[in-house]
């Protein structure tokens, strides 16, 4: 049933559905619970709202949602077996990678991380023990896509689970399961919330089975789950993001081509630029580039954090997906194993008029003079 049904049938004829604190719920005398509800962990009306609209949205079997997307990620990764081996990409969100090197192999799970954008060489690394095969397309930060029709084919061979972080193009731009992912994840904390004021993560399955039942035990059992109150938040979120959304895409395609074009540019990374190495697999797989995008500076580090210095209206912050521009010298944030070139800044394009984005980020470049 929908939010929208459910909150027809609440007794008020409230439109908005209420938040619902309760931790507990009322038994009835035969020991049946009439709400179908019983403890909070277990089960609540605002995160079976959220789980029902985030399924929809990626076309899924079930959703199961967990207090931050890194709680999300530690669920796909304790859904595996002690033995398992995990395939990551070379270039992803840094704090995945982080959660693997620091917390897993002790747990028995080794990994390799991969240049997802090569098939033969993800083919190469696939190992007879391989059972994830974790993708981020695009990526973080240089926004590199992965043909995720291919690798289904080859995690289908593998009879690997094929996990898709689209947390980056959002179900408005791209739906994994549809190429062929077992598991979409989203940090709901970006666009789906929007507003930058709630942590959460969601797996979307594409089908119900043991693999979502174990993670739904996970979610149960582990306990990471999100608050009534953050449900409700990133429902309202969700309500305006395909307008955001939009918005946010229109003008980072704009402005990557503004950037394109300056001569203090040495490199735009942005999928629906003709520039981008993988453009024609952004126009099968994606319906636009995106709200991010990251470049390169002339000059190198020292020219990168003084133009991201300059800026007079942008948020100097990390994340991204909120309404706000946030921007970041983003090697400096990823701590001491990044890849990420010295030079790189990222956008995190918000909703503000674009001709007033790309006046600060051109006085921001004139002052490198
Ligand atoms: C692509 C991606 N996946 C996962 C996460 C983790 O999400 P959270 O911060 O909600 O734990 C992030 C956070 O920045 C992210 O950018």
């Amino acid at each position: 049933m929908s939010s929208h049904e459910k909150s027809k049938r609440s007794p008020s004829g409230a439109v908005i559905a209420p938040i619902e604190l309760s931790t507990t719920f009322t038994r009835d005398a035969d020991g049946t619970y009439p709400g179908g509800y019983f403890y909070t962990r277990h089960g609540n009306p605002n995160r079976e709202q959220l789980e029902d609209a985030l399924c929809s949205l990626e076309g899924g079997a079930t959703a199961i949602a967990f207090a931050s997307g890194t709680a999300a990620s530690m669920a796909a990764f304790l859904s595996q077996s002690s033995g398992d081996h995990v395939l990551l990409p070379q270039e992803c969100y840094h704090g995945t990678q982080e959660m693997m090197r620091q917390i897993f192999p002790r747990w028995g799970l080794s990994f390799d991380l991969v240049d997802m954008t090569h098939i033969e060489t993800v083919q190469e690394a696939v190992r007879p023990n391989t059972r994830l095969i974790w993708v981020e397309t695009p990526s973080n930060p240089r926004l590199r896509l992965s043909d995720l029709a291919a690798l289904s084919t080859i995690a289908k061979k593998a009879k690997a689970t094929l996990l898709c972080d689209n947390t980056f193009a959002t179900p408005l731009n791209q739906n994994p399961l549809k190429f062929g992912c077992d598991l979409v994840l989203h940090s709901t904390t970006k666009y789906l919330n929007g507003h930058s004021d709630v942590l959460g993560g969601v797996l979307v399955a594409r089908e119900q089975g043991a693999l979502s039942e174990r993670i739904r035990s996970i979610q149960i059992c582990g306990g990471a789950v999100p608050s009534p109150f953050d449900c409700w938040l990133t429902m309202r979120g969700m309500a305006t993001m395909s307008l955001r959304v939009q918005t946010q895409c229109a003008s980072a395609e704009k402005i990557a081509k503004f950037l394109g074009g300056h001569r203090q540019i040495e490199r735009v990374h942005y999928p629906s630029l003709t520039s981008h190495p993988q453009y024609l697999l952004a126009k099968t797989q994606m319906r636009s580039g995106g709200g991010l995008l990251s470049f390169e500076v002339k000059g190198g580090e020292s020219a990168a954090l003084a133009f991201v210095a300059a800026v007079r209206n942008l948020h100097r912050a990390t994340s991204l997906g909120g309404v706000e521009t946030l921007i970041e010298h983003r090697a400096s944030m990823e701590g001491p194993n990044t890849r990420t070139p010295r030079n790189l800044v990222r956008l995190a394009v918000g909703i503000e008029p674009t001709a007033e984005l790309i006046a600060d980020l051109d006085q921001a470049l004139a002052s490198l003079d």
